[in-house]
C-alpha cells in the first residue's frame, strides 16, 4: 500500500462521529505514516478552538482557514489527514485532495453518528435545538459529495483496529 501511494496521502472524509481522527491516528500508525488532524492545525494556526473560531469569526472564516490549512498539509504527503466533516464540502479543497491524496469516505448511520457525538460537546454546528435533525439534514445534503470519494468503508462499531483493517483491505 505504502508503495501504491508514493506521496499521495490517504484523506479521510466523512461526518462527524464517523471516526476519521481516531482510525486515522490507527491507520498512519499501522502505515508508518505521519497523522494529521485538520481540526487540530487549525485550531493550531488560529490560536484557538473551533468553538471559539465559529464565535469570534463566523462559519465562512472557519471554512477559509480549513481550505488553506488542508491544502498546506496536503504538499507534506504521504501522510494520513483526517478532515472536519464540512470539509470535503468544498471544491476547491476537494479539487486539491484529488490531486494529492486517495479519498476515504467512512459512511455511518444516523444513530451511530449520533451516539458517538453526544460524547463531545465542541461541534458548533450541532448546537441547535435539534442536532438529530441537524445531522440528518446534513447527511441528506453531504453524502451526495462524500460519494464522490475513492473507496467507501461503512463505519460500524467494531474495535477501532477492526476499522483500519477495513480501511486498508478498501484500498488494496
Ligand atoms: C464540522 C466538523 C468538525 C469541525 C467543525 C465543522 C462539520 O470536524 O470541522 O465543527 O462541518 O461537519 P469533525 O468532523 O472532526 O467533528
Amino acid at each position: 500500500l505504502n508503495e501504491l501511494l508514493g506521496v499521495r496521502s490517504i484523506v479521510l472524509v466523512g461526518m462527524m462521529g464517523a471516526g476519521k481522527s481516531s482510525v486515522g491516528k490507527r491507520l498512519a500508525r499501522r502505515l508508518n505514516l505521519a497523522f494529521a488532524d485538520a481540526d487540530t492545525e487549525i485550531e493550531q494556526a488560529a490560536g484557538m478552538t473551533i468553538p471559539e473560531i465559529f464565535a469570534h469569526h463566523g462559519e465562512p472564516a472557519f471554512r477559509d482557514g480549513e481550505k488553506k490549512v488542508i491544502a498546506r498539509l496536503l504538499e507534506h504527503g504521504p501522510m494520513v489527514l483526517a478532515t472536519g466533516g464540512g470539509a470535503y464540502m468544498n471544491g476547491d479543497t476537494r479539487d486539491a485532495i484529488a490531486r494529492h491524496g486517495i479519498t476515504v469516505w467512512l459512511k455511518a448511520e444516523l444513530d451511530v453518528l449520533l451516539r458517538r457525538v453526544r460524547r463531545r460537546d465542541d461541534r458548533p454546528l450541532l448546537k441547535t435545538e435539534n442536532p438529530e435533525a441537524t445531522l440528518a439534514r446534513l447527511i441528506e445534503q453531504r453524502y451526495p459529495v462524500y460519494a464522490q470519494a475513492d473507496v467507501t468503508v461503512v463505519s460500524h462499531d467494531v474495535p477501532q483496529e477492526v476499522m483500519v483493517d477495513e480501511v486498508i483491505d478498501a484500498l488494496t
